[in-house]
């Protein structure tokens, strides 16, 4: 990746007197950055920032978010106008790549992803380690990050058409093994992928055919899991991403660090987030018990959230949270639910807490998982799964990133720093001395 940070100024530290000058770097969009790579060499002190909330881990051109505006932009394009008119594949090569694909490189590359889409026949005995009721994505993070074992000619990241041929594999493979961890749980076998279907059409039958019987494409249900996929493909340098690029930044190779993506992904703070909403909407029940839920969340003595809304970067309505809600209403439309208790909920709790003086001064808005839950479990997915397909999409944005990393002529091993608050040195003491 070529750099394009432009100096625009500088800050100055001032400490016992002394002052230090800082660059000021331009960003293209979003807030500037001081760079304070110098700052250790030139004053012996450190930041302290837990949870990064005010650094800037690298610099990147793949995505963009304004969360004061409610602004999400993939390589430039605001993602509802993806979501509306582009598929899972081309944005996955937009994502990658950098521009919407035209002509042969569109075939080609939905060629290359459509081919990879098997995977080694020795990989399935992984699946019958584990329990039947395990956790799908305890499943993902051993499957995955087993896939190096398999596949050790597309390892060594230095060679660029490895990390090609890796980057479609991740791509390809990501549906076919999330679709046997689901089928290893209902004790179904699995359904091998079909080159004719497109991306998300083929992760559904796969997911719901059965030998005995194959799965019947829903075009505007493939259609709406297409754009649940397109909104959850990247989200900038957030815990899951930062962790590929951290855990990529030692040389690991891409199968191992997109396994260390999948462990952060499966907190409830994070990816775990749309399954939490949707248990959240089930405990809740009936619209009369909404206030004593939001009564809850609002209580500094409870650890209860309203989980599915509020976000480190939004503070305003998470735009994915816009095109999540009408595809919810386009599958129950479709699927002909009317009423669906938990949507009443839903609806009802979010009009209350927007009007809530509470989460009006918080900034708390509904996030991407608040609709997410009853729309993918209207789609004939179960809870535990929810997070498993985040995690199938979020895969491009993870390589993206990983990609972009390996190839910015700034990267380094990621080594935060610490203030040290513990005891001071000290001479070891005999058991009986103590
Ligand atoms: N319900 C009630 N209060 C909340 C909530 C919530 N969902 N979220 C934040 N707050 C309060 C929090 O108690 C704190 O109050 P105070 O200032 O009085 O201590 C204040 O708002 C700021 O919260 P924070 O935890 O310091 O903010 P954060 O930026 O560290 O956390 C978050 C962001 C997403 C972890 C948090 O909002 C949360 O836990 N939300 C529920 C879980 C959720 O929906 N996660 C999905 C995120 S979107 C999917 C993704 O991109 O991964």
């Amino acid at each position: 990746m070529k750099s394009d940070l432009k100096e625009s100024g500088s800050v100055t530290i001032t400490r016992n007197g002394e002052s230090f000058d800082f660059p000021v770097y331009k960003a293209g969009e979003g807030p500037d950055v001081f760079d304070i790579r110098k700052l250790y060499a030139m004053t012996g002190a450190f930041t302290f920032d837990p949870g990064f909330t005010s650094t800037a881990s690298c610099e990147s051109k793949i995505t963009f978010i304004d969360g004061d505006r409610g602004i999400l932009l993939y390589r430039g394009y605001p993602i509802d106008q993806l979501a509306d008119n582009s598929d899972f594949l081309e944005v996955a090569y937009l994502l990658l790549k950098g521009d919407l694909p035209q002509g042969k490189d569109r075939e080609d590359f939905r060629s290359a992803i459509t081919r990879h889409t098997m995977v080694h026949e020795q990989l399935k005995m992984f699946y019958s380690g584990f329990r039947r009721d395990a956790h799908p994505m305890a499943i993902m993070v051993g499957v995955v990050g087993a896939l190096a074992a398999f596949y050790h000619d597309s390892t060594d990241i230095t060679d660029p058409k490895q990390r090609l041929i890796a980057t479609h594999r991740m791509i390809a493979k990501m549906p076919t093994i999330a679709a046997m961890a689901y089928k290893y749980s209902t004790g179904q076998a699995f359904v091998f992928p079909r080159n004719d279907l497109d991306y998300t059409s083929n992760f559904m039958r796969m997911c719901f055919a059965v030998g005995a019987e194959d799965y019947v494409i829903n075009p505007v249900l493939s259609s709406a899991l297409d754009k649940i996929f397109i909104l959850h493909m990247d989200h900038e340098q957030n815990a899951s991403t930062s962790t590929v690029r951290l855990a990529g930044s030692s040389g690991a190779n891409p199968f191992a660090c997109i396994a260390a993506g999948i462990a952060s992904l499966w907190g409830p703070a994070h990816g775990g987030a749309n399954e939490a909403a949707l248990n959240m909407l089930e405990e809740i029940g009936t619209v009369d018990r909404i206030p004593e839920f939001i009564n809850r969340a609002k209580d500094k003595n409870d650890p209860f959230r309203l989980m599915g809304f509020g976000h480190r970067v939004y503070k305003n309505y998470d735009p994915r949270a816009t095109v999540m809600r009408k595809a919810c209403h386009e599958v129950l439309d479709e699927l002909g639910i009317k009423d669906e208790p938990l949507l009443q909920v839903a609806m009802e709790l979010e009009r209350i807490a927007l009007e809530d003086e509470y989460f009006i001064e918080k900034k708390l808005y509904p996030n991407i998982d608040f609709y997410s839950g009853i729309t993918l479990r209207a789609l004939g997915f179960p809870t535990d799964m929810f997070t498993v397909l985040f995690a199938v999409a979020r895969t491009v944005g993870w390589i993206a990133q990983w990609s972009e990393m390996i190839e910015d002529p700034l990267q380094k091993i990621g080594r935060p720093r610490q203030i040290y608050t513990g005891a001071p040195k000290r001479d070891y003491v005999s058991t009986d001395e103590r």
